[in-house]
């Protein structure tokens, strides 16, 4: 399905972001739903319109998946619940790093890939929204995956990650490791030539003493809402 929303001229990428959430948030979102807030830059525009609905009187309970999204998500009057407290989530709306065709995905470039699974998994529906620079042929060609790791023993914990063919590399911020919200550290991992076989390398990622879970996001998706220059958007089932 692709609907045409701004024919006049070329929009740049965060007017995407903002088209491809929003589309997103109206077509998936109804009163009543628990909702998963995923997060980044295209999941903030999904906040924001969700916002919205709330304003104009809409019942929704949500569920974030970082603690930036949770706190955008209060200062906007959004009601938020704990995971543990509710027994599904309805529709989680969040972004990706790269999408395939088959709709599969490497996400957690902004450090939120375990929440983000967790909710996934808890989820009836897993609505991601991208721009088009995130469509790929085949995934791990254009950016590294993520690999969340404890923090003790890191470094045997990489020696494993190198064993399945890839470059890990320590994500870094302000001159020292990087920690996610659950206090864990990331790897990003290069594979050459973007990954193979991806559930068999879900699985064995996930299997070296260490990990705590990796940016693979297979058979995981419902429908991805893609934004294009152009000003069209498409809603791909
Ligand atoms: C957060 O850890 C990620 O999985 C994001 O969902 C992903 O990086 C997409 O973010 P942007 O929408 O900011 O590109």
């Amino acid at each position: 399905m692709t609907f045409l929303v701004v024919p006049l001229a070329d929009i740049d990428q965060n007017q995407m972001k903002k088209l491809a959430g929003e589309k997103a948030v109206e077509q998936f979102v109804k009163d009543g739903m628990t909702v998963g807030l995923g997060t980044g830059s295209t999941a903030y525009y999904v906040i924001l319109k969700i916002a919205e609905l709330v304003k104009q009187g809409y019942k929704l309970k949500c569920v974030a998946t970082s603690i930036a999204s949770e706190k955008l998500a209060i200062e906007n009057g959004i009601e938020m619940v704990d995971l543990n407290e509710v027994d599904h989530v309805d529709v989680t709306i969040d972004g990706a790093d790269e999408v395939d065709p088959k709709m599969n995905l490497i996400k957690g470039l902004g450090g939120a890939l375990l929440r983000e699974k967790i909710v996934a998994a808890a989820s009836v529906e897993e609505v991601i929204v991208v721009d088009e620079s995130k469509l790929v042929e085949k995934i791990g060609t254009k950016v590294s995956l993520p690999v969340e790791v404890l923090q003790f023993g890191h470094v045997r914990t990489a020696f494993g990650l190198r064993r399945q063919g890839c470059e890990p590399v320590l994500r870094m911020k302000d001159g020292k490791p990087f920690v996610t919200d659950g206090g864990n550290y990331i790897y990003d991992c290069k594979f050459e030539n973007g990954i193979d076989y991806l559930s068999f390398k879900e699985t064995a990622l996930d299997a070296i003493p260490g990990v705590v879970e990796n940016g693979l996001f297979i058979n995981l998706v419902r429908a991805v809402v893609i934004a294009r220059k152009d000003g069209t958007v498409e809603i791909r089932e």
